[in-house]
């Protein structure tokens, strides 16, 4: 049932609370009641000044009328007209001047404040009196507006007493009046803007106004008003005795705090004005609050609802996630609304939100001048009034002792020295002159550096300020800004004529960081720094970015021939983002025109494909190609097919019968890999759902939401890595690896992982990994929000959608950051306000620190927000763009991206969610998957034809762990060739390895196996349309006996090649010739099919043996020892060197044996 809230006066703060509660309050907890006494439906007084000119209360409406028409009045009931009389807080009800009686659960009172009038006209005096005026509402303007045009009246000179922002707000209003002749104000300061401005800016103003025409009488006060017999205004008699004859006068000297409602019922106001409530708006009775103007808060009332400026509301109103939720009293809006509804949400707890001292910086445009304040604006006045003195002080230091600075003094509390600051005041001083002592403890030796830097700032902001003004009489502009005396702190300013500056100065100020430019920059502008000219680095791995130059020079136009001649790109890969910038900007140099295309394949960006594949509604990767590839009848290559196979499976709303993979398939229909049909058209990884790694055994990365785990499971996860021999390891990104799991056992390790309670990691896929978080409220003493819960839910709602590439995020429960979520693609940091979202941050080869996008974002709000700039990233993105580099390219950058997803500039943020929520709702584990389907699991045999297993390399036991012998730094170049075979290919025979239904073929891509032949290992491949194909499974590069995992292509000429899934050598299927690096060539077989069966013409397996045996390759410790002491460059390598190479070499070793594991080497 939900709980009632009367929220009582339809203000400016009170139509806020119930805007906030409505937005954020998505359980439906509460049910909101509110009264207004006026006749209006909320309305902006901030404009009230625009009725004057348009005369429509409509137009100044907060939320129109259908707004209200629209809303369920189970959840919100308005009445207006209707003054809450009296409010019962035993019996939980209020009742109003129309009679109704109105229980509450929660009572919130926002009845602002009403002007004040002076002592010589009491209520009864005023009433009585025709021609006085307030200027509070639309009721007072409608009064003024009639009265002005009276006969008699009507071209008469007004009177305006106040020179404050209401009094020139009225003066103005009254002054475009075409019915009134004159206007006065009268000012008892010797400037306008007395509380904004000090005296040089406060005369700037001064005569800015008298130039409009308007009289401002200075200095000057009202003893009394004068009227006729008949009780009309007549004049005002001023302190010295003179009579100021007037036909109106509109009071704006101040406003008072409605607190008569909560007084009556007994509720604590402060003694001159204003309900007394605490940190968290309660006011002193139980379930009652108080917001807005009508709220005292330590002592204090405030009469700004937006400091800022007059637009500063709407923006506020228009940007609901909280990038601009500032302001004052709208502020208590805000923590109120928030802490009703996001303290406990399904994405985690919150610490309720408190009252923090108010930033009172201003901006306005008044009488046609901008004025602004902001900081700390009269840090160079002393509170008394007096001036503070500006200037160094003269510093008397006592040094300390070596001793005592090594930190070698033990003695608690020790004074190290003692600064005289003489002639000067600090902040909180007394008057100039006297000797201030300021006493510096001993820091601990741990404490030193940070403590030595945090009280030299602290120093620096309390001791003396230096101003820094400009003065521009002839454009009348003004500008003060206030630094610490070094120099190094803004503190505060003012601004009249020129408020260009004021964001970006009350942002300085309010981040209490060192400015980074010279003070007289504020003022006079930054002297034009040189061009950094962001030079690409000069060299990338063991390739110079001149080799690449040259490339350019030489024509090469495409990153294929740029990996094939430079060899770029080949190991790890990680240098092919920079690589790629650096080819891209060379080519631009060159004149060529620099396309995004995905590869020779696709005539267009992923973007461009992604729009494709959704709009035609292409569900396989055959279809795609058919539709818009290059040459229909191709079969793609590594670049296309894992970026296609990602789309598609990023959108799981299609069927399973009907999908088909590839990553944009997965991002458009998620569906899962191990279909056969495009089992083969994913990376490796992705194809076992599992990490291959350089011994061509896999990773298995259980997912730990979070990083949070029972006991019970990580005892469950050490006996699985126990019972597979697994080497495990802990991941920065909070989960364990159990690394070295054969393929074949992949199955059962992941049946009894599941059975645990596991479910897939995807450390394997493009596809969100982690989302790491510190232990926030739950444990932290520091934690505000729950780190742990929110970074749960998140990692519950990505996990499984592929993307371009790997999302990473973090969720740290305070500004202490201990989750590092600003080095992640999404991260989230709790505030006392709610969440700071950071975006597109990550770690890696090119590292960038994320982006702040949103500010103090209510927990239930988060989602949405990460939703729409991940779906957006996903849909837009290039191939392998990580989200760092995807914001750094986007046209218009983070600003515009915050247009687009936060203010929803292009209309498509409802899409966005639409389709994330989509995506969401129809994950399913893929490793549950497998396990169920018997199809599937056979996909992980080592061999087809047979249960025996191979290892690859030699296990060495390190530190108590088992892990696979270290690579050589370099193996010797490999050729291996047919020609090497002894007997003539005419004496081979046929011999069967595999059966048809082994290789599920397909007519929608490629499928593979591996098959066994004495101790040689080979690949069998299928191509649709082309037939089968066979050749060695080891790759000569490592030596990695992986092949039959990597994705079958083609190149533009035709050539049918497979491409070695760990570091992309392509090697023709026909020939085994590698067609991107001369040095290698691999053994290719022919295939028939007959009867179901598939036949591979070989030699006599130990003559294979001899040449591609498993023992003969297989990379041991002793292998690499030799290897790296250039023991191998001398050693022949039987069957697998040009004939005319081998003709240089000495022979040696035992070519046709297996070497077993001693140290003799027979290559
Ligand atoms: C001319 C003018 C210009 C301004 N310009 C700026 C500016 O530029 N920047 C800025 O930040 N601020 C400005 N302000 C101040 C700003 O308007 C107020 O801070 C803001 O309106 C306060 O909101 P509130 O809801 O607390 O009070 P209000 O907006 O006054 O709302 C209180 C409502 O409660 C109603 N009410 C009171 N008692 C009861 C009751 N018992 N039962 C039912 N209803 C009741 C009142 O009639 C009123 O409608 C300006 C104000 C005025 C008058
Ligand atoms: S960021 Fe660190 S200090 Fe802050 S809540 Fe988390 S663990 Fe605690
Ligand atoms: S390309 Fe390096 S192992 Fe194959």
């Amino acid at each position: 049932m939900a709980k009632t809230i009367v929220v009582v006066g339809l203000g400016m703060v009170g139509i806020a609370f119930i805007e906030k509660l409505l937005n954020l309050d998505e359980e439906k907890r509460y049910r909101l009641v509110t009264c207004g006494e006026e006749s209006h439906l909320a309305y902006n007084r901030v404009a009230l000044t625009d009725y004057f000119q348009h005369r429509s209360v409509e137009k100044l409406y907060l939320n129109d009328v259908q707004w209200y028409a629209k809303q369920d009045p189970d959840r919100f009931l308005f009445h207006i007209g209707e003054q809450v009389t009296s409010l019962d807080p035993i019996a939980h009800s209020v009742t109003t001047s129309k009679g109704r009686t109105i229980t509450y659960d929660h009572c919130v009172l926002a009845t602002g404040s009403e002007s004040v009038l002076p002592p010589y006209i009491p209520p009864e005096r005023a009433e009585k009196t025709k021609g006085v005026f307030v200027y509070r509402n639309i009721s007072d303007l409608d009064k003024i507006l009639a009265y002005s045009e009276e006969e008699g009246i009507r071209g008469g000179r007004t009177v305006v007493v106040g020179g404050g922002l209401l009094g020139l707000e009225a003066a103005k209003a009254l002054f475009d009046l075409n019915t009134i002749s004159h206007v006065s104000i009268i000012n008892r300061q010797a400037y306008p803007l007395s509380r904004q401005l000090d005296n040089e800016g406060g005369e700037i103003v001064l005569r800015r106004i008298e130039a409009m025409g308007v009289q401002v009488l200075t200095k000057t006060t009202v003893k009394d008003i004068t009227t006729s017999p008949s009780g009309v205004f007549t004049g005002l008699t001023l302190n010295d005795d003179s009579h100021l004859p007037s036909s109106m006068v509109i009071f704006a000297i101040g406003i008072t705090p409605r607190d008569d409602l909560a007084r009556k019922a007994g509720l604590k106001c402060h003694a001159k004005a204003g309900i007394l409530v605490d940190d968290s708006l309660k006011t002193s009775v139980e379930d009652v609050w108080a917001i807005g103007e009508c709220a005292s808060w330590k002592g204090n009332t405030y009469g700004l609802i937006a400091p800022g400026s007059k637009s500063y509301f709407y923006t506020f109103l228009v940007l609901r996630f909280g990038t601009e939720m500032k302001g004052w009293v709208v502020e208590m809006a805000d923590i109120l609304a928030f802490n009703f509804t996001q303290v406990q949400t399904d994405v985690g707890g919150f610490s309720p939100r408190q009252m923090n001292m108010p930033d009172l910086s201003t901006k306005l445009k008044l009488m046609g001048v901008d004025v602004a304040s902001f900081g700390d604006y009269f840090a160079d006045k002393l509170s008394n009034g007096s001036t503070r003195k500006v200037g160094m002080p003269k510093v008397e230091v006592v040094a300390p002792t070596s001793n005592e600075l090594n930190g070698q003094d033990t003695r608690p509390k020790k004074l190290v020295w003692e600064v005289k600051v003489d002639d000067i005041v600090t902040g909180s001083g007394s008057a100039s002159g006297e000797t201030i002592g300021v006493k510096v403890e001993i820091p601990k030796a741990s404490e030193k550096a940070a403590g030595h830097a945090h009280s030299a700032k602290k120093r620096a902001l309390e001791g003396p300020v230096e101003c820094l003004t400009y003065r521009d009489p002839f454009s009348f502009v003004y500008k003060k800004y206030i630094f610490t005396a070094d120099g190094k702190y803004l503190l505060g300013g003012m601004m009249v004529g020129d408020t260009s500056d004021y964001v970006k100065l009350v942002s300085l100020v309010k981040k209490k960081k060192p400015i980074e430019a010279p003070p007289s920059e504020f003022i006079v502008g930054s002297r034009k720094g040189e061009d950094d000219g962001g030079d690409l680095d000069d060299d990338t791995q063991n390739v110079t970015k001149g080799s690449i130059v040259n490339c350019v020079k030489g024509g090469v136009e495409n990153i294929n021939d740029l990996k094939a001649k430079t060899k770029v790109g080949t190991g790890c890969g990680g240098c092919m983002p920079l690589v790629t910038n650096i080819f891209k900007a060379e080519l631009k140099k060159a004149g060529v025109t620099v396309t995004n295309n995905i590869c020779a394949h696709f005539a267009m960006s992923r973007q461009e494909l992604f729009g494709v594949v959704k709009i035609r509604k292409l569900k396989t990767f055959t279809q795609i190609m058919e539709a818009v590839g290059a040459n229909g009848e191709s079969v793609g290559c590594e670049l296309c097919k894992p970026v296609i196979g990602g789309i598609l499976r990023s959108r799981r709303r299609v069927s399973q019968i009907e999908c088909h993979q590839g990553s944009i398939l997965s991002s458009l229909f998620n569906e899962p890999v191990m279909d056969p049909a495009h089992h083969a058209n994913q990376d490796t990884n992705d194809r076992f759902l599992a990490n291959i790694q350089r011994n061509g055994t896999f990773s298995v990365v259980p997912r730990i939401a979070a990083g949070e785990i029972t006991p019970d499971k990580l005892i469950r996860l050490g006996q699985v890595a126990q019972k597979y021999k697994l080497y495990t390891k802990i991941t920065g990104g909070q989960r364990i690896d159990l690394f070295g799991a054969q393929k074949q056992d992949l199955p059962d390790i992941w049946e009894e992982l599941i059975e645990a309670g596991f479910e897939s990691g995807h450390a394997y896929g493009k596809a969100l990994r982690t989302v790491k978080s510190c232990v926030g409220s739950t444990w932290c003493r520091y934690g505000i929000g729950d780190s742990v819960g929110m970074a749960i839910y998140l990692e519950e709602r990505y996990k499984g959608i592929r993307s371009p590439h790997k999302i990473k995020g973090g969720v740290s429960g305070c500004v202490r950051e201990c989750a590092e979520a600003q080095s992640k693609d999404f991260g989230l940091i709790a505030t006392d306000k709610g969440w700071n979202i950071f975006l597109a941050g990550n770690g890696g080869a090119n590292p960038r620190h994320a982006t702040l996008f949103a500010t103090d974002v209510p927990p239930s709000k988060v989602v949405s927000i990460l939703d729409r700039f991940l779906m957006y990233y996903i849909q837009t993105a290039d191939k392998l763009m990580r989200t760092a580099r995807w914001v750094e390219q986007f046209d218009g950058g983070i600003e515009r991206l915050k247009k687009i997803l936060l203010d929803d500039e292009l209309g498509i943020c409802s899409e966005l969610e639409k389709e994330m929520n989509d995506l969401v709702g129809t994950y399913t584990d893929e490793w549950r998957g497998v396990l169920q389907d018997p199809l599937r699991r056979k996909q992980f045999r080592q061999f087809v034809n047979t249960d025996e297993r191979r290892p690859q390399i030699e296990q060495i036991k390190e530190r108590g762990q088992e892990r696979p012998a270290d690579w050589p730094k370099q193996f010797p170049a490999a050729k291996i060739r047919l020609s090497t075979i002894h007997t003539p290919k005419s004496q081979w025979k046929w011999r069967r390895l595999a059966t048809v239904q082994d290789l599920m073929p397909s007519q929608a891509g490629t499928t593979s196996v591996a098959a066994k032949y004495g101790d040689s290992q080979l690949a069998i491949f299928h191509v649709a349309k082309k037939g089968y194909y066979a050749t060695q499974q080891m790759c000569p590069h490592k030596r990695a006996f992986v092949l039959d995992h990597g994705i079958v292509g083609d190149d533009p000429s035709g050539n049918l090649y497979i491409s070695c899934p760990l570091h992309k050598r392509n090697f023709r299927l026909t020939d085994g010739e590698c067609l991107n690096d001369d040095d290698y060539s691999i053994l290719a077989f022919d295939v028939k099919e007959e009867s179901h069966n598939l036949f591979v013409l070989l030699p006599d397996s130990d003559e294979l043996d001899a040449i591609i045996g498993t023992s003969k390759w297989m990379v041991r410790r002793a292998t690499a020892e030799v290897v790296d002491r250039g023991g191998g460059d001398g050693i022949e390598i039987a069957g697998m060197i040009d004939s005319e190479k081998q003709q240089d070499k000495p022979s040696s070793g035992c070519a046709s044996q297996s070497c077993g594991s001693n140290l003799v080497l027979d290559w």
